[in-house]
């Protein structure tokens, strides 16, 4: 996740760039650079850090120009660094790009084969080398790009200048969005309209599998075999504010809808369907010296570490405990060599897991973390880091950094049973066959935004929740109470369904609506009773199922239907419906929905 810009016209092009990047600076802030051409060749200011060191580094180094383009980074290949800031210039060619080259690490190697040298970590420069060496032989731009294309597999929107043909930048898409600004004898190119939408309203959406060549006077698109496309303008009606939120009211109803694409990103390049296997970008586990793993973790991480306890633990058959951050470090742990510690943060910074990972270490054990921000701090204190690539998380309920994390993982739990041989590789194969279909289904249930909505109308006035499940469901039930509780403000309780006639029965009347997550699997027949013991009390039950289930209806007030997958990997799409649910309750009571009170999005104090 990055943003990127380009301008082409008769204006100053630095000042457009910039002003630019400030509206994208929440895609990224890990660094920012500007490639301007201006007599003869194109000069590249770029620096680590905010926008703020790149306007700094400016005023003292400009950059003039009436052609140029922008990018503002999230890293995922390479640390954030000056060197790996983008643009990345090759010979005459200069490239900024958002997304991740999946076949990165061969077309590296070819290339240094054939002569290349690298000066960056990142796998955009690659793309910048094979585009210069297209420009040798191809007769403009565009075709050296389409040429290149064809090459890379991954997730794209690059955006290619050449100093050989400086009335022409050429942009592509795959997976990250582009859109085009069509001014007067001007044009823009831009990851989302709030980068343009002081300059333009007038707007063209660049689709899957596009390439677009824009010169001050004309937008030219065609596919990757070169076929022309047509595309009538739209005109951008949304304000300012709304575009940043890519036209949803809160960020988090944005994060919520991208997370297909998260976890497509999570995957990329992990999985490995020729052998059956998973790549971890490198991590090597020696299963034979792990004894125990131990999750440590908080809020939202804690809950995505049970699921991962599961995972682990039927996969991998390794015992696993999961620990709240706060609790191991102060309660004089018993763990040291032979153990595994999984620290699990989205921010990567939570003071608590930094200590307790700290403290593992000292006693000797091997510390995994898996973060999304990449060289945070706790990726950093640990022995090894696994990213889930989800991008910049901006509304405090975490959504996106959730179910990226359980699917970084499944690939984990995959790769462990793999080297312990408790998983049999038809079964690592299904398994993995299962993972790359998520992001459709997580699609067609994020989608079915409606119901969830004329659900939140329904129960959303109740003082309180209850949420059960079994098994891999229960941590889900946790984290559908939680996100209810710090968006809504309603106090809402996760249980063990099992659990239920130990104590909350007694909370049931018809006033508590009670949200039970029965996905088809072995503990149905046992969800069910419960659902039944709760209706006995004129309890409100709404159920989270399976499609194709016709029973459940027979059982509850409503059902929310979600698709199939493995057992193990339910819980990402069973937590959907939970966190559109408590998304639209929040929505409907008008609380502050991305900043909700008394909370930040990384709690870096004790
Ligand atoms: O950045 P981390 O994953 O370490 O953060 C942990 C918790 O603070 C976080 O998950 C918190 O519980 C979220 N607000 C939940 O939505």
């Amino acid at each position: 996740m990055c943003g990127i810009i380009g301008y082409i016209g008769g204006r100053q092009a630095t000042p457009l760039l910039v002003g630019g990047l400030r509206k994208l600076e929440y895609r990224g802030y890990d660094s920012a650079g500007v490639s301007v051409f201006n007599n003869g060749t194109s000069k590249v200011v770029r620096c680590r850090g905010k926008l703020a060191n790149l306007e700094a580094k400016l005023l003292e180094d400009p950059a003039p120009g009436t052609v140029g383009i922008g990018h503002t980074r999230w890293a995922t290949h390479g640390r954030p660094s000056d060197e790996n800031s983008h643009p990345h210039k090759v010979g005459p060619i200069s490239v900024i790009h958002n997304g991740i080259i999946e076949n990165h690490l061969q077309l590296r190697a070819e290339l240094a084969a054939s002569g290349s040298k690298f000066s960056s970590e990142t796998d955009t420069e690659i793309f910048a080398h094979l585009v210069a060496r297209e420009i040798k032989t191809a007769e403009n731009l565009t075709l050296a790009v389409r040429r290149a294309l064809a090459k890379v597999r991954g997730s794209y929107a690059f955006v290619v200048m050449s100093d050989h043909e400086p009335q022409t930048l050429v942009a592509a898409k795959n997976s990250s969005p582009l859109v085009i600004g069509l001014g007067e004898n001007e044009n823009f190119i831009a990851s989302d309209v709030t980068a343009i939408l002081a300059e333009t309203r007038k707007v063209i959406f660049i689709e899957e599998g596009e390439i677009v060549t824009v010169t001050r006077e004309a937008v030219a698109i065609t596919d990757l075999e070169g076929k022309p496309v047509t595309r009538a303008p739209k005109t951008i009606t949304w304000s300012a504010v709304q575009a940043e939120k890519g036209g949803f009211k809160h960020f988090m109803l944005k994060e919520i809808h991208e997370q297909p694409r998260a976890v497509a990103d999570t995957l990329v390049g992990r999985v490995d369907l020729e052998h059956d296997d998973v790549l971890l970008d490198g991590v090597t586990l020696d299963v034979t010296k792990i004894k125990r793993i131990v999750f440590v973790a908080c809020g939202t991480s804690y809950h995505a570490s049970m699921v991962g306890e599961f995972m682990i633990e039927a996969l991998a058959r390794i015992p696993v405990e999961v620990e709240i951050a706060s609790e191991f470090r102060y309660r004089d742990p018993i763990i040291g060599a032979g153990d595994l510690v999984i620290a699990v943060s989205q921010s990567g910074e939570t003071l608590d897991t930094m200590e307790a990972v700290r403290e593992a270490k000292k006693r000797g054990a091997q510390v995994l973390a898996i973060s999304n921000v990449l060289e945070s701090s706790i990726p950093r204190l640990a022995d090894h880091a696994f990213y889930t690539h989800a991008g910049p998380e901006i509304g405090v309920a975490s959504t996106k950094a959730f179910t990226t994390q359980l699917v970084a993982m499944a690939l984990v739990a995959i790769y462990l049973g793999k080297r312990t041989k408790t998983l049999s590789n038809e079964r690592a194969r299904a398994l993995l066959a299962e993972l790359v279909q998520l992001p459709q289904k997580m699609r067609d249930i994020v989608e079915g935004g409606a119901q969830l909505q004329v659900l939140a109308r329904r129960y959303g006035g109740a003082h309180g929740f209850l949420f059960l499940g079994r098994g891999s469901q229960y941590p889900i039930a946790l984290e559908g109470a939680l996100k209810l509780k710090e968006i809504s403000y309603i106090h809402a309780e996760g249980y063990p369904a099992g659990e239920m006639k130990h104590g909350p029965i007694a909370l049931i009347d018809e006033n508590l609506p009670v949200v039970v997550l029965a996905p088809r699997g072995p503990f149905y027949e046992k969800v069910v009773s419960n659902l039944a013991e709760v209706r006995a009390r004129q309890g409100k039950v709404l159920a989270i199922a399976t499609k194709g289930d016709n029973e459940i209806g027979g059982h509850a007030d409503d059902v929310v239907l979600v698709p199939d997958t493995a057992l193990e990997l339910q819980p990402i799409l069973t937590v959907l419906p939970l966190q559109m649910l408590s998304y639209y309750v929040a929505d409907g009571k008008g609380t502050d929905v991305d900043q909700p009170r008394n909370l930040a999005k990384s709690v870096t104090v004790e």
